[in-house]
């Protein structure tokens, strides 16, 4: 059985590994990324990406406690320096503005993006980069605290507002502020900010889940600028991804233990979206912008984020019912120009299925990619400051794929579980599915 389990593994490695990115691709992949990155949420989604990728060890997506080592180990101090730069003139700028206390790391319109480079911040403070630079990194990244507690307006249940100017809800808040609240509880032993965390996704899934529309989740409700009660596939990918960073940071911490419920369901929720997402993916292996609205554009971007998701509950949460699916997405999004890729989209059938062909192993630039410009960005993509329009040049975009490619790296490190497997999954977290949340307050004991 075992032997029988490794030569399946042996060969389903060599179906894989056909199709990857090689070094160079992913350089430059990322030297867009790099150029492109220079909003508030684009440097947070851009963090995020290099610790996955490139340092692991800080990442709450692996399997490494948190709160990480103080000192760094010598084989990722190159790219965490990479996320350390970005802290750094972050937080110089912010005191050339005289202001003091509570404030966010940059001033825009935003309440929510902003906070998405503090886990940048704590990981400065966290390994002692203030005392090469002589910048506070723990006052920024409290002050960033204080400005979401004391300054942003809230529903009179408690969720946050992702506007400065007006209290409004917006699914990309998901992945801005609580993975921020959660690092930042655990790093301060403060139980009281990490439950804070899965309130505020608690809430936000109460106002932005449509169960009129199979559990999509609306891109924006409340406020004076006006609702988008559309279903935005990036709005989707993002609240799936922030509830997966909450989930890692809280599995891989002291409080695993206390918060299980929580856990649970943050795995359930993640499911919830992939069932209402997945039953809209297109047979090129595209989402399109508005999930079930075939008027709107096709967007690889969207794609993969919610692709990388898949991965990411498969290790975190031992659900594999949809990796077949995100095996024949990643293989559409990585196939070669000239592919006419078509997905089964009707059931989980292996991946093995996908029929786009193989990359080259010793390609240096991305020319020969169907879905990625010579110069190296994903396409098509959604504008990501008009997100209605079809865009050329995403940053958010780039961080995706790069977050897909670690994802997936990470899950065949770990034996590709699911795989292989066509049958129904039985996720550990439907039993507790029927469990109605009454309310979203976590009450902290002790
Ligand atoms: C994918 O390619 C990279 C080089 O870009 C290589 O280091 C890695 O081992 C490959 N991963 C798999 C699973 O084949
Ligand atoms: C760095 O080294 C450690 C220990 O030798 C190893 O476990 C880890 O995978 C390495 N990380 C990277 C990103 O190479
Ligand atoms: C900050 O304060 C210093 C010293 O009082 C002053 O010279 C500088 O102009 C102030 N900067 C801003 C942006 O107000
Ligand atoms: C935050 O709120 C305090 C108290 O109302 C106020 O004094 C301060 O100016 C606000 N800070 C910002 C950055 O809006
Ligand atoms: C800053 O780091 C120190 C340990 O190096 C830690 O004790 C402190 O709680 C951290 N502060 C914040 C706000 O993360
Ligand atoms: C935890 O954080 C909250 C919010 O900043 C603060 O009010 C509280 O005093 C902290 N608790 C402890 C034990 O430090
Ligand atoms: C688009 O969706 C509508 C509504 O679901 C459906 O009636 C129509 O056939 C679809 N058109 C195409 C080209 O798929
Ligand atoms: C679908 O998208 C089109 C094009 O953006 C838009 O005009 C239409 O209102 C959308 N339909 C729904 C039901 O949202």
């Amino acid at each position: 059985m075992l032997f029988v389990a490794g030569l399946l593994l042996g060969l389903y490695n060599e179906v894989v590994s056909a199709q990857n990115f090689t070094s160079a691709q992913t350089s430059i992949i990322s030297e867009r990324l790099a150029q492109g990155a220079v909003h508030s949420w684009e440097y947070g989604t851009r963090i995020e990406a290099l610790l996955e990728l490139n340092a692991p060890t800080y990442s709450v997506m692996s399997f490494n406690a948190i709160p990480p080592p103080h000192s760094i180990p010598s084989n990722i101090s190159s790219a965490l320096g990479e996320v350390f730069t970005i802290a750094h003139n972050i937080v110089a700028a912010r005191s050339l503005s005289n202001i003091t206390g509570p404030q966010p790391l940059i001033a825009d319109t935003s309440a929510g993006d902003p906070a998405s480079i503090g886990v940048a911040v704590l990981l400065a403070n966290w390994t002692g980069q203030g005392a090469l630079d002589s910048l506070n990194y723990a006052g920024a990244a409290q002050d960033q605290l204080d400005f979401l507690f004391q300054n942003v307006s809230r529903t009179t249940d408690g969720a946050l507002s992702h506007k400065v100017d007006q209290l409004q809800l917006w699914s990309d808040s998901v992945y801005m502020v609580p993975p921020f609240l959660a690092y930042y509880g655990v790093l301060t032993q403060n139980q009281t900010i990490l439950g804070e965390a899965y309130t505020q996704i608690c809430l936000y899934r109460k106002y932005l889940r449509d169960t009129a529309a199979g559990n999509l989740w609306k891109h924006i409700q409340l406020g004076q600028t006006g609702d988008d009660d559309g279903h935005w596939s990036t709005g989707n990918a993002w609240a799936a991804a922030g509830m997966l960073r909450v989930l890692g940071t809280i599995q891989h911490s002291p409080y695993e233990n206390s918060l299980k419920s929580q856990q649970d369901n943050l795995a359930h929720w993640v499911y919830e979206i992939h069932r209402a997402m997945f039953s809209h993916i297109n047979s090129n292996g595209l989402f399109y912008n508005y999930a079930d609205n075939n008027s709107t554009f096709y967007d690889a971007s969207s794609t993969a984020l919610l692709a990388s998701t898949v991965y990411r509950l498969s290790l975190l949460g031992n659900i594999h019912t949809y990796i077949p699916l995100a095996e024949q997405v990643r293989k559409a999004l990585l196939a070669s120009a000239g592919t006419i890729v078509s997905i089964t989209t009707t059931s989980t059938t292996p991946a093995s299925s996908a029929t786009s062909t193989a990359l080259s192993g010793t390609a240096t630039t991305t020319s020969g990619l169907l879905h990625f410009t010579p110069e190296g960005w994903l396409t098509p993509v959604v504008n990501p400051y008009s997100y209605g329009a079809q865009g050329s040049d995403s940053p958010e975009g780039q961080a995706f794929i790069l977050e897909l490619q670690a994802a997936w790296r990470d899950w065949v490190a770990d034996g590709a579980q699911g795989a292989n497997d066509a049958r129904e999954a039985r996720p550990r977290v439907l039993m507790i599915g029927v469990i109605t949340v009454l309310h979203c307050l976590v009450i902290v004991i002790g």
